[in-house]
């Protein structure tokens, strides 16, 4: 071990509070927070670089220009980017992102967005279409997730992260008006996602984090034991992002239900996939709304749901719940003023674009679509499972993560981007996954992830002394015990891609 990963090792055993005071600490003294600041310069100067690739070639605007562009001129610009980056997403070389992907799925959604682009569900009166749209989303996608005859309702939001917040916040204000709680917590699994931390920073809802098993499953024995007066949800995804492992729904849920607290099945990946792969016969575990004690469920539509990015279902068992996320005003000078999200005016068209999917596709087109999916994914797996130096991790339907114990899977990503994938770098473990979607379905792409894979392992047990590219940056990110430095490095690279 050299001396910086020592050091890293032994200020890794110490206590995780007692680190973040040194740092802050450590912070106010100018000598060594210009030091971080010069460290931060140099690795913000290749950022900028390699996330603006357009600065050569094209103009950069700060200011609106004087006379108004030609549209053929932009719209010839914006064809030779979606050149550039179109051929990474749609030959099936990327992880999730694009779920279906087929030219004629696109154009027909984009026919959509261009009939509806005006329309705004603010403004009830002028398109009714659009709220016609919404209101049918919502109820074909609560019939998906076993809301018949549940009392199951919901609303459409811009995306997974957005259902989620709304849940959280919902339960946040039931809690305070049902119980008089007014230091709310909220039961996660630290495998559920990232938006589950946003909710409890943005709306101050305590965050009690409970660990996952040997395949990567919510513990239910810790969740009894995180309930207090205090609790308003407890959380499982279906499946996790990261390890895609579907947590004990039906044990967590009914622990909530007989504790008089809400339950939150996290369906934004798996909403639009258990329901097909449970009738195709794979063995999906109980997870929706036909388990008594599931109160809220979110599901992305702008995912397997197949439609245009922008939109996701929140559901709720009964509309008494519904209206803790909604928004009134009856004061304002402006007038009466409600509104259903966090936004305001939305977009229509997505919801259009959305409701065209669900119903040109049917139930059919999403059984099939799984089908293949599903089909992909197991050979991926059975693939993956016969490369001696790699082991999946649980026991995986659609993400698939692995790992190794011999050799550095961080190097293997490397490679792997070497070769045009753009996979997922995970940590605690450090790991690796993939989301399988229609792209992978394609002929040969299940075959060559396989062989660049093989490939990919092969090279990094023979270079041990290969650095690679982006394997220490990742390495470093899992392990740097100063969480606040790493988190200061991330916020930066944010005000990066806001630099025009
Ligand atoms: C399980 C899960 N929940 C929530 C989200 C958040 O969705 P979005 O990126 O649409 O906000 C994701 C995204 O991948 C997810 O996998």
């Amino acid at each position: 071990m050299n001396w910086k990963d020592s050091i890293i090792n032994q200020l890794g055993k110490l206590n995780p509070k007692f680190l973040a005071s040194v740092e802050k600490g450590m912070k106010a003294i100018p000598a060594v927070s210009q030091k971080i600041d010069a460290e931060y310069a140099g690795v913000m100067v290749e950022l900028e670089s390699s996330s603006k690739p357009y600065r050569k070639n094209f103009t950069t605007f700060t200011q609106i220009p004087d006379t108004g562009r030609e549209y053929d001129v932009v719209l010839r610009e914006m064809e030779a980017m979606r050149e550039q980056e179109e051929s990474q997403w749609k030959d099936g070389f990327v992880s999730g992102a694009v779920y279906h992907g087929d030219q004629k799925h696109i154009d027909f959604l984009n026919k959509v967005y261009a009939i509806n682009s005006q329309a705004n569900p603010l403004h009830a009166d002028v398109w009714p279409s659009a709220t016609k749209f919404e209101a049918e989303i919502v109820a074909m996608t609560a019939n998906m997730l076993g809301g018949d005859g549940q009392n199951v309702c919901g609303t459409l939001s811009s995306g997974g992260t957005e259902s989620i917040l709304l849940a959280m916040k919902s339960y946040r204000d039931w809690g305070r008006e049902k119980k008089g709680i007014t230091k709310p917590e909220m039961i996660v699994p630290v495998t559920a996602h990232a938006a589950f931390e946003k909710a409890s920073q943005y709306f101050n809802i305590k965050l009690v984090h409970i660990p996952v098993d040997e395949n990567f499953r919510a513990d239910v024995d810790a969740a009894k034991k995180a309930i207090t007066p205090n609790t308003v949800v407890i959380v499982g995804s279906a499946p996790s992002f990261p390890h895609g492992a579907i947590d004990p729904i039906e044990q967590l849920s009914e622990l909530a239900r007989q504790n008089n607290i809400g339950f939150h099945t996290d369906g934004c990946l798996g909403g639009f996939v258990l329901p097909w792969a449970e009738k195709l016969g794979y063995p999906v575990p109980p997870f929706d709304f036909r388990l008594p004690g599931v109160t809220s469920m979110s599901a992305d539509t702008h995912k397997y749901g197949y439609a245009a990015k922008g939109t996701s279902v929140v559901l709720y068992r009964g509309e008494e719940l519904r209206h803790f996320q909604y928004f009134t005003t009856t004061d304002w000078p402006g007038g009466l003023y409600f509104s259903p999200t966090f936004a305001g005016s939305r977009p229509g068209a997505l919801s259009a674009a959305c409701w065209a999917s669900l119903t040109t596709i049917g139930a059919q087109g999403y059984l099939s679509a799984t089908k293949k999916i599903l089909e992909t994914a197991d050979a991926m797996k059975k693939g993956i499972r016969e490369i001696p130096e790699l082991r999946v991790l649980g026991e995986p339907l659609f993400v698939i993560a692995f790992a190794s114990d011999s050799i550095n899977i961080y190097k293997v990503l490397d490679y792997m981007s070497h070769k045009k994938w753009s996979l997922n770098g995970l940590h605690k473990p450090t790991c690796v996954h993939i989301c399988v979607t229609l792209r992978h379905t394609q002929h040969g792409v299940a075959e060559r992830f396989i062989s660049d894979l093989k490939e990919a392992v092969a090279h990094v047990k023979a270079h041990p002394e290969e650095k690679g590219t982006m394997a220490p940056v990742y390495g470093m990110a899992a392990t740097l015990p100063l969480r606040g430095m790493v988190s200061d490095l991330l916020k930066r690279y944010l005000d990066v891609i806001f630099k025009a």
